[in-house]
């Protein structure tokens, strides 16, 4: 081929490359090293391949690196450089990347690059900007984690530090200025407003976030319970290759997928010997090449609670976008070519496609290979992947004694996780013949474990690495794509890279379970529930993994919130039901919220419905049949996860508090029940609406999840803090930190924390089920007591030896400030006993290592707030605020909590006004893309608030409970039914689309 010879002026330098003449700039740039240019999708709707050219933000993946030469390129790598480079002087970060670093805007970072970019243009062009002109500049770049809350406030208060403005510290919450709060109470958080300081000068307004407490602070904490910057925000801002694709070897081939184009079909014949001729093309494997192993793609603990039905490749194909082949070339188009060349033929099959048609006796068989393995509820040949019976107390009789008895059904869509990073993977032989696999993952070491026999190679073969992530929501709890390149790695013996493009995350990867559910509920005239049921018929695709536990939690978290009152509270009335069954559509799995958010959705429409009926207002009737602290969670005494329940109690509870303080801060008896209010004045066409749904979540599984830490003491008294948990953008190396440094009495810059490789890094079963901050998090305060002891011991030993004074024992020494101090005010400093100890006498290296699982899974509880606009002309409905009062225990740091909410909410709010994803009746999947499958762009965001009411869980040193999950709950069926509440559309299916309100609406009449 003929190669271009180019000059390209990047960040201020010239660069020569060779390039293809359609090689787009993107793949240049990374080739060259500006690995801070990423790959979001294939057609610059992500925004995180943004470069500047000559001062503007354009899509590098869609520039060709050729139009570029003579241009002025831009990276994030000329930004700004760390503050501390020896003896180098430093220039040190630009204040754009200072204060994303500063305020939370980073969560998983793979878009930060991309947003610094837009945001610098943006101040060049107008060092003023309103919120609405940041809100428009990061509008290209797409983020699924922020929730776009954070970016925007980092962007203003860079923009007035830049204008020589002060902004206010960020090192300690800030305090609501009394106007905003009338009593010592924080009464939530006060609008944005010019704030001014002491001297009178203009600080950059603020959105404060309120800390709710109900429970006393224990004890006064320096580094836990305080907004720390995270301790890998640094080098996401500065965009260096942290993420797996940004990793390089010699002679790397690069692999891709021939994904089937049809939804049900026999392969008949398969040759890919011409494409094994073509130049450049070092394996191509079908199902006759490599072992044929049954196994589940869910990244879970042993035993896998679920069918083992997925194997590398098959000789049938069960979704459009299922596996026919692979290929491992010197390039991704030489490995496209090939694939191109394979030839094929199928045997085509009648799809199945609706799940209510799966059970149907004469319905295509969609398992019907003989070497599937069943779990308990599976019966293949009816295409159940799983069934759930759950019974507690006496149901029918609770029917029998309710005054009204309400059943409906639901609807919950197919929805993707859409994480801006791609699955990607490398995997390569070391130097001892040992697999490594680098991979984006959140279970290192279940995949370690689970590949194993997929390959032949035991356990202790295979080195799994976890580089950054730029976020997975559930969809990297999955296999999903490690075994590819570890198979054309072992076929050609050669490092392998795959990255999956967009189109194969919308077609191949995963998503949220869709379900059809009817929820029945029986209650008496004063609003006392006697007895609730639910069955929910669960679509998990041409897969079965997560298929019993993601149904299992539908139940288990949203039925378990009502009880009803009274006798019934003592003894509630509950059925769950939930048959899973197959079809031929891309695989369900694994998606943040993990089948809550389809529970919820019914039942708190559901509710509100009965509440209505019996006169109630919803909110009262809700606090009356809620569960309450001291009570045992319904569902902990009949089902687990598939494993022995055990009677959980309620400990700590702050629902009603969150309900109390956010319909304070909503003005909620101002407004649901006030006709004036719905009216909005001179647009008669418009109506408001406020809407609530309460909510529930659960902690880690109880005598399943295990986390493990290490700790050790280095020469200067930092520390080395390795944990296997898996940090995805959470910000869960950071809270870790937190807890370690607590303990320890250092600050949390001396804890080095390292997340994950299953070669350096103790066990941990990985980022899902909400559970790293507690279960990684007290298997941290585990290794750090025991590491604190040592460190105490040693302190003695080294006080002791000074002659003249008296005795010290380990016991009363005290850890703070770098110091380990005794009672008489002696003391010496960390790193005199890291010399101490390592150099200098009876030697030691003082570490320790800890671990926890759980025998509980204490709920996070909330209330979810909705405020809407309707259009009722056209059904058009505009989300105007969401505010989240939350109790998740103690926060460890609220900017990390906050930010996860915020991200939350805005996930949230695709799944209740517009997400989901349909096939047509070939099963062809017609979302392929972020031009189809839109997701909130930062300038179409509402105000979003977070209230933080804290309770202490006894179970957990630091109080902590979940907060990562819960978020995604409430935001669909409170914004439902604040649509109902301002115009009477009453909508059974979400996503909250203008049509069907506009048919409700004309259905109605109201
Ligand atoms: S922080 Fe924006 S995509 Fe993760």
């Amino acid at each position: 081929m003929n190669m271009l010879d180019l000059t390209l002026l990047i960040n201020g330098e010239e660069h020569e490359a060779q390039v293809k003449p359609g090689e787009s700039l993107l793949r240049v740039l990374r080739r060259l090293g500006f690995f801070s240019v990423k790959f979001g999708d294939e057609h610059g709707e992500s925004g995180s391949d943004t470069v500047l050219l000559d001062g503007k933000p354009v899509n590098s993946v869609l520039y060709l690196a050729a139009q570029a030469e003579g241009h002025e390129i831009q990276t994030v790598e000329s930004m700004g450089e760390h503050p501390d480079l020896a003896w180098k002087e430093s220039r040190g970060l630009h204040i754009l990347q200072q204060e994303f670093v500063k305020t939370g805007a980073i969560q998983c970072g793979y878009c930060t690059p991309g947003q610094l970019l837009a945001a610098k243009e943006l101040l060049d062009r107008e060092p003023d900007p309103t919120e609405d002109q940041v809100r428009d500049a990061l509008s290209g770049v797409l983020c699924r984690c922020t929730g776009y809350v954070k970016p925007v406030q980092a962007v203003l208060r860079a923009g007035a530090r830049l204008r020589g403005e002060r902004v206010p510290s960020l090192d300690r919450p800030l305090k609501a200025p009394p106007e905003w709060t009338g009593d010592d109470f924080p009464q939530g958080p006060p609008p944005a407003a010019e704030v001014r300081g002491a001297e009178g000068d203009v600080l950059t307004a603020e959105r404060v976030i309120s800390e709710l407490k109900v429970a006393a602070e224990p004890k006064v904490w320096k580094q836990v319970g305080k907004p720390k910057e995270k301790v890998d925000a640094k080098k996401l801002v500065q965009g260096k290759p942290a993420f797996a694709a940004d990793f390089e070897r010699r002679d790397m081939l690069y692999a891709k997928i021939l994904h089937s184009p049809h939804a049900h079909a026999r392969i008949t014949h398969i040759d890919a010997e011409k494409a094994r001729e073509i130049p450049g093309v070092e394996a191509v494997l079908t199902y006759k090449d490599i072992p044929r192993v049954p196994y589940s793609t869910a990244g879970q603990s042993d035993p896998i609670p679920g069918p083992l039905d997925c194997f590398s490749l098959d000789n049938k194909v069960r979704f459009v976008g299922d596996r026919v082949a692979f290929a491992a070339a010197e390039s991704e188009e030489i490995a496209e070519r090939a694939l191109e060349e394979i030839e094929v033929e199928y045997e085509i099959l009648e799809p199945v496609l609706d799940p209510r048609e799966a059970m149907k006796p004469d319905a295509p068989v969609i398992h019907d290979e003989e070497d599937y393995i069943p779990h308990e509820g599976s019966e293949p040949e009816r295409n159940l992947a799983e069934k759930i019976r759950i019974d507690i107390g006496d149901v029918e009789k609770g029917f029998s004694e309710a005054d009204f008895v309400l059943e409906e059904e639901y609807e919950v869509p197919k929805v993707q996780q859409a994480h801006i990073e791609p699955h990607a993977v490398v995997t390569y032989w070391d130097e001892d013949d040992r697999l490594v696999i680098r991979t984006s993952t959140q279970v290192p070491f279940h995949v370690r474990r689970m590949i194993a026999p997929v390959l032949g190679l035991p356990v202790k073969r295979i080195r799994v690495i976890k580089p950054r992530i730029g976020g997975g929501f559930g969809n990297k709890q999955e296999m999903l794509i490690e075994d590819v390149a570890a198979h054309l790695t072992v076929a050609t013996g050669k490092p392998v890279q795959f990255v999956y493009t967009r189109e194969e995350e919308f077609i191949a990867s995963r998503t949220r379970h869709p379900m059809h559910i009817r929820v029945k509920t029986g209650v008496k005239k004063d609003g006392t529930i006697t007895a609730n049921e639910m069955y929910a018929l669960s679509d998990t695709g041409a897969n079965g993994a997560h298929a019993l536990t993601v149904a299992g939690n539908t139940g288990h978290k949203a039925m378990a919130l009502y009880v009803g009152d009274g006798p019934y509270r003592e003894s509630p009335n509950i059925r769950y039901y939930t048959d899973i069954v197959y079809t031929n559509r891309v695989p369900s799995g694994a998606y943040r919220g993990y089948g809550v958010p389809q529970g919820f959705w019914p039942l708190e429409r559901h509710l509100d419905k009965v509440a209505e009926k019996v006169g109630m207002d919803p909110i009262s009737f809700r606090i009356k049949n809620a569960l309450r602290a001291g009570e045992i969670h319904p569902f902990s005494t009949v089902w687990s996860e598939g494993r022995d329940p055990q009677p959980e109690l309620i400990q700590t509870n702050g629902l009603e508090e969150c309900i109390r303080r956010g319909k304070e801060a909503v003005d909620w008896d101002q407004k649901h029940a006030v006709e004036s209010w719905h009216k909005v004045e001179g647009k008669p066409h418009l109506r408001r609406g406020i809407g609530i749904a309460t909510v529930m979540q659960g902690t880690a599984i109880p005598y399943l999840d295990m986390g493990g830490a290490s700790l050790k003491l280095n020469d200067d008294g930092s520390f080395n803090l390795l944990v296997g948990a898996t940090d995805l953008g959470t910000g869960s190396d950071t809270v870790l930190g937190q807890m370690a440094a607590e303990i320890l009495g250092v600050p949390l810059e001396d804890i080095i924390v390292y997340s994950s490789d299953t070669d350096m890094t103790p066990f941990d079963k990985g980022a899902y089920a909400s559970s790293t901050t507690y279960i990684s998090g007290a298997a941290v305060v585990d290794a750090a007591t025991k590491v604190a002891e040592r460190i105490r011991a040693r302190a003695a030993m080294m006080l002791n030896e000074q002659e003249g004074k008296p005795a010290v024992k380990a016991a009363e020494i005290e850890l703070g400030e770098r110091l380990a101090k005794a009672p008489d005010g002696r003391n010496v400093t960390m790193e005199e006993i890291a010399l101490h100890s390592l150099h200098h006498k009876k030697q030691e290296q003082i570490m320790g290592t800890g671990s926890f699982y759980t025998p509980v899974s204490p709920p996070p509880f909330a209330a979810q707030f909705a405020e809407v606009t309707v259009d009722i002309e056209t059904g058009q409905v505009i989300v105007d605020r969401l505010l989240f009062a939350v109790d998740a225990g103690m926060i460890v740091n609220p900017i990390t909590a906050s930010g996860q909410v915020e991200g939350g909410m805005a996930q949230a709010l695709g799944y209740a006004v517009s997400e989901e994803m349909l096939v047509n009746q070939k099963g062809e999947p017609r979302e392929r893309d972020f031009r189809e499958y839109h997701i909130f762009e930062a300038h179409e965001m509402p105000e979003m608030e977070t209230l933080f009411v804290e309770t202490f869980e006894p179970s957990h040193p630091f109080g902590v409970k979940a907060v990562a999950e819960i978020p995604m709950d409430g935001v669909a069926p409170a914004v439902g039914n604040a649509v109902y509440n301002a115009c009477g559309a009453d909508i059974s299916d979400n996503p909250v689309t203008p049509e069907k309100v506009w048919r409700a609406l004309k259905k109605s009449a109201r």
